[in-house]
């Protein structure tokens, strides 16, 4: 089963949550999951995906205008109606606004008919809420995104996991 993840990343931390998400996703079996960059994804790949995890930087904290302005065109045209739907974001402020990101990302995939799952607290712990958001540690001393990483596997595997219990 394929699984996309989409992403925008100016300076690589929404990058590399991408590449853990990834990670995860792979370790369920017969997964062929991928991650993409808005300038580059393989439509054809996002098309065949049962499930399709969006992730953006907060800028003032709120998606990048470079992943709404994909979402409201590119996405229009891809195969997204029925399909399970995630978000993810990063910031470099614990309050910076990433679940705001993530929320409106979500209200994006539900408007194009997807399913939208987060894992939630119904996983257990480590408790995911609407998606993972990672915390930098360009302005804030006591953050890392590396410290994030483990919130990243976790939810790409849970997403994956319920992409096959549903499609396969
Ligand atoms: C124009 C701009 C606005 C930003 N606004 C916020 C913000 O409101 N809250 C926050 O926590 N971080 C903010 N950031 C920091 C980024 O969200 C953070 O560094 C993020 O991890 C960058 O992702 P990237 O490396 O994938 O580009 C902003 C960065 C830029 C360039």
């Amino acid at each position: 089963m394929k699984i996309s993840v989409i992403y925008d990343s100016k300076s690589g931390n929404t990058k590399q949550a991408a590449e853990w998400i990834i990670e995860g996703m792979s370790s369920v079996q017969d997964v062929d999951a991928r991650a993409f960059s808005i300038k580059d994804a393989d439509e054809a790949f996002v098309n065949e995906s049962k499930g399709i995890v969006i992730g953006s930087p907060s800028y003032c904290t709120q998606m990048t205008p470079d992943m709404h302005a994909w979402l409201l065109a590119s996405a229009a045209h891809l195969e997204l109606a029925g399909k399970l739907g995630g978000a993810f974001a990063t910031a470099q402020y614990t309050h910076g606004g990433g679940e705001l990101v993530i929320q409106s990302i979500l209200i994006n995939e539900l408007d194009y008919g997807m399913l939208c799952y987060s894992g939630g607290s119904g996983c257990g712990e480590p408790y995911i809420h609407m998606g993972p958001v990672g915390v930098n540690s360009n302005v804030e001393a006591h953050n890392s995104l590396e410290y994030y990483k483990d919130y990243f596997v976790i939810y790409g595997r849970r997403f994956a996991e319920k992409a096959v219990e549903i499609f396969d």
